[in-house]
């Protein structure tokens, strides 16, 4: 059995008094495994992936991280934050809220710079980045002035460049034409293919079957409500109803 890449024990979210995200959540992620995290509108499923990423700790509940405990005392480490950053990998929702340099290349690089390596080495990073995603001829451009499925690609190419082992999307075909769905749909399988860890944000459920092993779908009640193979949560109707993924 590969090792567990996060276990979440009984953690719940509230983003202030009266106000929960997510409730009583029991979750495991192993390495190498592709997992769809399903749920309505405001169910928690980026509250969930900001757990995982490490930009917000649970109000109660437990969270580890390569077995080790993500506590909001850990994260305060800049040692521990600067390695579990290298590792994990999170594109956001909304691609803008990602970008702020002044060119697609100076965007890849910034995360390589970071990590300290040297010049021709991130040249080489972003080089190589950009191709993988097919944007070599967006690098001198804007971030800002780009498309909205071009800017998703260059948040893309900007958490790839670290080379993470584990990556988290949040919603990442929203916005995208039926080419760059597919597409990326084909891409993250490509990614899991590579030996990376996914967990994929989205009530896309067309792309679901096509990308993860497993789903998980939280509830409107921000509690799970079903976790298994993708085919059978898929199969499950009432349960897609019930979690307002489906139409009745
Ligand atoms: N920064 C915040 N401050 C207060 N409440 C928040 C904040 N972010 C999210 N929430 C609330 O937490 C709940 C879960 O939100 P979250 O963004 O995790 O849902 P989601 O499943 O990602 O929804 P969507 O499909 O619309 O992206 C919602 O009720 C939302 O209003
Ligand atoms: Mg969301």
């Amino acid at each position: 059995m590969p090792a567990d890449i996060f276990n979440l024990d009984k953690v719940s979210f509230d983003y202030g008094p009266g106000a929960p995200a997510l409730d009583g959540v029991d979750l495991t992620v192993a390495g190498g495994e592709s997992v769809a995290l399903l749920g309505a509108n405001a169910s928690g499923k980026t509250t969930l992936l900001r757990l995982l990423a490490g930009l917000a700790s649970p109000t109660k509940g437990a969270i580890t991280a390569f077995g080790v405990p993500l506590t909001a005392e850990a994260l305060r480490d800049r040692g521990f934050t600067a390695s579990f950053r290298r590792r994990v990998g999170f594109v956001f929702q909304n691609a803008e809220a990602q970008l702020f340099s002044p060119s697609v290349a100076a965007e890849v690089a910034f995360g390589p710079l970071q990590l300290g390596l040297d010049e021709s080495a991130v040249a080489e990073r972003v080089r190589d980045t950009l191709a993988l995603l097919g944007i070599e001829h967006l690098a001198e451009r804007a971030p800002f002035h780009l498309s909205g499925g071009e800017k998703r690609k260059v948040a893309i190419g900007s958490v790839l460049s670290l080379a993470p082992d584990i990556l988290l999307f949040d919603e990442p075909t929203t916005g995208l034409d039926p080419r760059s769905r597919a597409w990326l749909v084909r891409f993250l399988r490509a990614l899991r293919e590579a030996g990376k860890t996914l967990v994929t944000a989205t009530h896309d459920l067309d792309i679901v079957g096509r990308l993860a092993d497993r789903a998980v779908v939280l509830g409107e009640d921000h509690r799970v409500w079903s976790d298994g193979p993708v085919g059978a949560v898929l199969a499950d109707h009432p349960l897609l109803v019930g979690a307002n993924l489906a139409e009745p």
